[in-house]
């Protein structure tokens, strides 16, 4: 599409598609209400990216494109605040803060005092700094007067606006901060790696922005709510709430959980609320800030050499229990690296009660010293994973003795090595039993090959039996076979065999992420079976043209040649080759949707009433892949509705908008058409 497009077109064009991506942007990252799917978010970005790289005059620094920067930085430049980045004083139980109302009433007793409760996000404050609207300096808090300047980080944030909606000139400050599902993914793929994991999501979200390369920067999905105003410029406001209010306007993300209250009591019962609440949030709080709303009481206050006088942190408890060691459970994964598990005497902490946590690698263990019998705090990290805080040494009998690493997996008892590099044991046996269990597991997982009824137990039991060694012999599987397990009878049976041979299908992208390639993840299997269409293609790439690929960068590219270079992987191929599963990229190209001449290309459909011939997911996916779009509600903008069996309110309303209407049947034939 683009090749015919003038200068002109392009020009009027990239301003459609950034002003299309920006919208989309703010109510996904913003807002936290997502308005198209993220694959018809990729199709408009690509487009967006096509263009700019014909015409790359037309690049400008606030395009959605330019989020992340090529260079890697030397070092970070001191920023100095022209307005100090305060810190708060502290209130710990409801004395503190009744004591905090009542200096403020003395101070102003004439006045009726509303404040404004805030969650007090767990992260790193960072200040922006906005001209004519353009986000053009970001810098972490320092030590309050010179901080550093993380521009380049920040703006991986896609949290963040480039651009206000509003031309002003103004600096706001806020917490980064690490969502605990980022956490909790990001150190369990660390533990993978025989990475040292981060102990919480602070700590993961401060070592996100001090990366030098912007790149690994993005990668730590931050986000961040602003809670401050430093520098006015345009905005108008008599007081936090309206301020706030202000900055959502400009496109900026506050959180919303706070609230105006007219008594310190009412303040009292927000903190209780939140301090039940605070477990089900999907960000760490580690309290609640309290803040007198009027601008112009909090002047009247003003601060002490260190903190305001107007704002108090109320700071929760740390939530923690103790307990003590029984024993140590230690579990093999896929890349062989072994974890151990402490089993304690069940507790209750945060919510639930505990009774396994785990300690995450051997170094760990050594470090911190822990023992059978010991005595130990927990906590939770990122408000799930239960944790060893520390050990009560002082409880310990005298008779106690340093915990004995294992030496030996096991699983196979071949020997355990500890790399140099690594905080982790690792199995390095390729026959040991439990890392081919794992393995396998990993393969017919959601994601992978999605194989439905081959929970961990039958594959280990299909090991066991020698029926699989490796993922080409579950294509080989018989019915007879299957009745040899435990548990599983005629009709268990055939639906594994049915699943197992649907999974044939799938497109290169599963297949090459169940593999379990070290790095290959599924977001990097998609890129390179989209880029090199097949395991034959992908085999042949060099590392150069691997690395070419937006996303991936030289570690993944590395384990990728090593891995197709192993013998053992050339016979893997064939195999499943032989026993007929698909190894290429089935999905269409982004480009080539954008270009797409397709009936359903930029279609909105409605899929309503019950589908015989293929799931709900089947036909969206196939219908995607032509560049439609399906939608769950019928509007006046939806294009088509698709009426299976039984169809109800939707097809009534599809009428009613003289909406073109289709039977599945219809449906059918078309994707058959065109596909
Ligand atoms: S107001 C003048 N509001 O907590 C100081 N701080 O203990 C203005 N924090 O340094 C800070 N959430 O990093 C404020 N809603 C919130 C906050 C918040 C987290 C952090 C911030 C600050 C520290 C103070």
């Amino acid at each position: 599409m683009t090749e015919h497009m003038s200068f002109e077109e392009a020009k009027t064009k990239v301003v459609e598609l950034r002003a299309e991506l920006d919208k989309y942007s703010y109510h996904y990252y913003v807002k936290d209400n997502p308005k198209i799917s993220d694959h018809d978010y990729d199709v408009l970005y690509h487009e967006l990216v096509a263009i700019e790289t014909e015409y790359p005059d037309l690049i400008t620094n606030d395009s959605p494109t330019q989020r992340v920067g090529g260079t890697i930085l030397p070092g970070f430049t001191k920023v100095v605040h022209e307005i100090p980045m305060l810190s708060l004083g502290n209130a710990f139980n409801q004395e503190d803060l009744m004591n905090f109302d009542e200096r403020i009433k003395k101070i102003l007793p004439n006045e009726e005092i509303e404040y404004i409760c805030e969650l007090k996000i767990d992260g790193l404050a960072v200040s922006l700094k906005y001209v004519d609207g353009l986000l053009v300096q970001a810098a972490t808090r320092g030590d309050g007067t010179v901080g550093e300047d993380i521009t380049q980080n920040i703006r991986t944030v896609k949290s963040v606006p480039l651009r206000l909606q509003k031309p002003y000139s103004i600096e706001v400050r806020g917490e980064c901060y690490m969502p605990k599902s980022s956490f909790l993914a990001l150190n369990k793929e660390r533990e993978e790696n025989g990475e040292d994991v981060f102990a919480n999501p602070r700590n993961a979200a401060a070592g996100g922005l001090r990366q030098l390369d912007p790149k690994l920067a993005a990668k730590r999905n931050l986000s961040t709510f602003l809670y401050t105003v430093a520098d006015f410029g345009e905005i108008t406001a008599n007081g936090q709430e309206e301020a706030l209010h202000q900055l959502d306007e400009l496109g900026i993300r506050t959180n919303h959980e706070r609230k105006l209250c007219k008594s310190i009591d009412e303040v009292w019962e927000y903190i209780q609320t939140y301090h039940e609440k605070r477990v089900d949030l999907p960000y760490e709080i580690d309290g609640i800030v309290i803040k007198v709303n009027n601008f112009a009481a909090q002047e009247e206050l003003g601060f002490t050499v260190k903190a305001p006088r107007w704002a108090i942190a109320y700071k929760f408890p740390a939530e923690e229990a103790t307990t003590v060691i029984r024993e140590i459970e230690w579990t093999i994964g896929r890349t062989g690296v072994v974890t151990p598990t402490a089993i304690m005497d069940p507790v209750r902490l945060a919510g639930t009660t505990v009774q396994r946590a785990s300690l995450h690698n051997v170094d760990l263990i050594k470090e911190k010293d822990i023992r059978l019998l010991d005595t130990v705090i927990i906590h939770k990290a990122g408000d799930i994973i239960p944790e060893v805080t520390r050990v009560l040494t002082d409880k310990r009998e005298a008779t106690s003795e340093p915990y004995p690493i294992p030496t030996h997996c096991p699983a196979c008892e071949s020997e355990l090595v500890h790399l140099e590099e690594e905080v982790a044991l690792r199995c390095i046996n390729p026959k040991c039993p439990a890392q081919i269990t794992e393995g396998l597991s990993h393969f017919v997982s959601r994601n992978a090959m999605n194989i439905d009824g081959l929970g961990n137990r039958v594959i280990v039991q299909m090991y066991e039996k020698e029926l699989v060694e490796d993922v080409a012999d579950l294509y080989k599987l018989t019915f007879d076979e299957l009745l040899t397990l435990e548990k599983i009878k005629d009709k268990a049976a055939n639906n594994i065999l049915t699943a197992i041979d649907a999974s044939r299908a799938n497109s290169m992208e599963r297949l090459l992420f169940g593999l379990g390639i070290r790095h290959v993840g599924a977001k990097a299997a998609k890129l390179l079976a989209e880029r090199f269409e097949s395991m034959a293609g992908l085999k042949a790439a060099t590392k150069e043209e691997i690395i070419e690929v937006e996303g991936i960068g030289e570690i993944i590219a590395d384990s990728v040649v090593a891995y197709f270079q192993l013998p053992e992987v050339t016979e893997l191929m064939e195999e499943l080759a032989q026993r007929e599963v698909n190894l290429t990229y089935l999905g269409k190209k982004r480009t080539e949707i954008a270009e797409s001449d397709s009936f359903f290309n930029q279609k909105t459909i409605v899929l309503t009433g019950k589908l015989t011939h293929f799931t709900r997911e089947e036909a969206k996916a196939r219908i995607e892949n032509l560049g439609g779009k399906v939608t769950g509600s019928v509007s006046k903008k939806t294009d088509l509705v698709v009426a299976g069996e039984e169809a109800g309110s939707k097809l009534a309303k599809a009428e009613k908008l003289e909406i073109t209407v289709w039977s599945e049947d219809q449906l059918l034939e078309h994707l058959e058409g065109e596909e």
